[in-house]
C-alpha cells in the first residue's frame, strides 16, 4: 500500500521504515527542511539503535522517501498517517495544534477520498475532531479515521515496532477497519494480536498504558525509599514480587523517575481530561505528584549526601563543587532529553552553586542546548577529572561498565551517586568510594 507519514520525528520515521520493511511504500513528510535534506542525504537526524540499516535499505528498494511537500505526498497516497508532535501546552493539556494544522493541510490537499490514521498520542475524541477538521476544510470529499496508538520505546525502537505485544486500531466503520487490518496483515500472520475496538477506546487504551507504566516505576521509586528508611533491600523487593506474573517484572527497577516525552505529558493530560469529564483519576494525579516529589527529594538527598562525604557542614554544601553528571539523556540509547532527569538535576545543582560537567555518549549537545550553565564534556575521563563527586543519571553500557577502581583516580573526592543502581555496593566500599545508590543497605 502506498502511505504518507506526516511528522518524521521518532515515531513517523521509526513507523515509515518499518512499514516500508513489511512491503508498503512509504512517503514521509516533514515541514522541517533540515531533517527532511538530512534524510535525503543519508543522515538519520536521530540516535536510534538499528534504524539507519532499516532506512538504508528500504531507500534502496525504492519503498521509503522523504519530502517537505506534503500536498504530494497526499495526493499519491490513499491512507495518511499522522505522526507529529503532541507536546504538553502550558496547562498540562496536550497540545494538539501540529494535529490540526496537519489535518486541515491534509484536507486541503486531498483531490480524492482518503483514509487519515492518528498515530500521534492524543486525548480521547481528537479522532472524532480530526474527522470534523476534515469534513469542514475538506470540501465534500470522503474522509474516513482511524486511531493506530504507537506503543514503541526510544532506545529499542524497531524492535518493539517490529515485534509488538499488540497493535490497536480504533475506528468507527468496517471499511476502515479492514484498510488497517491489511497494513498490518504481516504482522497478524506472525501472530501479532491486532486489538479491534472503537476510535475513544484505542485513544484511551494509549493512556492507560502509559499511566499504568508509570504508576509501576513510581511505586517501586516509594519502596526503594521505604527500603532505605528501614533497611530493606529493593533489589530483592522488586525481583521478590516481580516474579508474581500477576504483577511482572518490567518497569520495577528504581530510578530518578519516570521522564521522557511521553510519561510525563500523557499522565498529566489524562488527569486533566479525566477532571474535565467529571471523573477524576486519584491514582495517577497521585502517581505525577509522586514523579516529581521524588526527584525533588532526590536533590535534596544528594546534596546532604554530599555534605556528609565531604565532611561540609557549611548549609550551601554545594557551592564551589564540581559535578560531574554522567547520563544526560531520559535513558540509555536515546540522544532524548525531554523531561529527563538531568533537566530537573542539573539546574536544581546549579542553583545551589555547583558547577556541573555533563557527558553522554549522544544527548550532549541538546542538553548544553536546554540546560543554562551547563557545561559538557566529550569523553567521560574529561567530565570526571577533578569532580567533587560523580552523579551517575542514565543507564548507558559505556557507563554502566566504568571501572571504578581506574576511574575514582580522577575524582578529587571517591564520591558516587548512582541513581540507576548499576554498581555493586560492596565493591564500591572497598574501594573506599562514598556510595549511594537507591533502596539498598550499605554492605557489613
Ligand atoms: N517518542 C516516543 O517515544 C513516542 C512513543 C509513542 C508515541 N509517541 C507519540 O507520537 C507523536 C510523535 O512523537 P515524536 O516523539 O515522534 O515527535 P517529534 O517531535 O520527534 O516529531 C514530530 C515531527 O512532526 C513534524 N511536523 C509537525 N507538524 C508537521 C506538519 N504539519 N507537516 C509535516 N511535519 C510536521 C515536526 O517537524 C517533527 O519532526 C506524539 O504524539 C508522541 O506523544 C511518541
Amino acid at each position: 500500500m502506498k502511505i504518507a507519514m506526516i511528522g518524521t520525528g521518532y515515531v513517523g520515521l521509526v513507523t515509515g521504515a518499518c512499514l516500508a520493511d513489511i512491503g508498503h511504500t512509504i512517503i514521509c513528510v516533514d515541514s522541517a527542511v533540515d531533517k527532511v535534506s538530512a534524510l535525503e542525504a543519508g543522515d538519520i537526524p536521530i540516535y536510534e539503535p538499528g534504524l539507519s540499516d532499516v532506512v538504508e535499505r528500504n531507500v534502496g528498494a525504492g519503498r521509503l522517501s522523504f519530502t517537505t511537500d506534503l500536498v504530494q505526498a497526499v495526493a499519491d497516497c490513499s491512507v495518511i498517517f499522522l505522526a507529529v508532535g503532541t507536546p504538553p501546552a502550558s496547562d498540562g493539556r496536550s497540545d494538539l495544534s501540529q494535529v490540526e494544522a496537519a489535518t486541515k493541510q491534509i484536507a486541503k490537499a486531498a483531490d480524492t477520498s482518503k483514509l487519515v490514521v492518528v498515530k500521534s498520542t492524543v486525548p480521547v475524541g481528537t479522532c472524532r475532531r480530526v474527522g470534523r477538521i476534515l469534513a469542514k476544510h475538506g470540501g465534500g470529499k470522503d474522509f474516513s479515521v482511524a486511531s493506530n496508538p504507537e506503543f514503541l520505546r526510544e532506545g529499542a525502537a524497531i524492535r518493539d515496532f517490529m515485534s509488538p505485544d499488540r497493535i490497536v486500531i480504533g475506528s468507527s466503520d468496517d471499511k476502515t477497519k479492514h484498510v488497517m487490518h491489511d497494513i498490518y496483515a504481516p504482522f497478524a500472520e506472525r501472530g501479532v494480536e491486532l486489538v479491534s475496538t472503537t476510535l475513544e477506546t484505542s485513544e484511551l487504551i494509549k493512556y492507560s498504558a502509559n499511566a499504568f507504566l508509570a504508576t509501576k516505576v513510581a511505586f517501586i521509586n516509594e519502596m526503594a525509599n521505604l527500603c532505605d528508611a528501614t533497611g530493606g533491600d529493593v533489589s530483592a523487593l522488586s525481583r521478590g514480587i516481580g516474579l508474581d506474573r500477576r504483577i511482572g517484572e518490567a518497569f520495577l527497577k528504581p530510578g530518578p523517575g519516570y521522564g521522557g516525552s511521553c510519561f510525563p505529558k500523557d499522565t498529566l493530560a489524562l488527569t486533566i481530561l479525566a477532571q474535565e469529564a467529571d471523573c477524576p483519576t486519584r491514582i495517577v494525579e497521585s502517581v505525577v505528584d509522586s514523579n516529581s516529589f521524588h526527584i525533588r527529594r532526590l536533590g535534596r538527598r544528594i546534596a546532604d549526601f554530599c555534605a556528609a562525604a565531604w565532611c561540609e557542614d557549611s548549609r550551601v554544601p554545594l557551592v564551589g563543587r564540581r559535578i560531574a553528571m554522567l547520563g544526560l539523556a531520559f535513558k540509555a540509547n536515546t540522544d532524548d532529553i525531554r523531561q529527563a532527569a538531568s533537566t530537573v538535576l542539573a539546574p536544581l545543582l546549579i542553583k545551589s552553586g555547583a558547577e556541573v560537567v555533563g557527558y553522554d555518549p549522544e544527548a550532549a549537545q541538546a542538553a548544553a542546548a536546554e540546560i543554562d550553565f551547563l557545561e559538557t564534556a566529550l569523553t567521560m575521563d574529561e567530565a570526571l577529572e577533578g569532580a567533587d563527586a560523580a552523579l551517575v543519571l542514565t543507564e548507558w553500557d559505556d557507563i554502566a561498565a566504568i571501572n571504578w577502581e581506574k576511574k575514582k583516580k580522577l575524582l578529587k573526592h571517591p564520591v558516587v551517586i548512582d541513581l540507576r543502581n548499576l554498581y555493586d555496593p560492596a565493591k564500591m566500599e572497598a574501594l573506599g568510594i562514598d556510595y549511594m545508590s537507591l533502596g539498598r543497605p550499605k554492605p557489613h
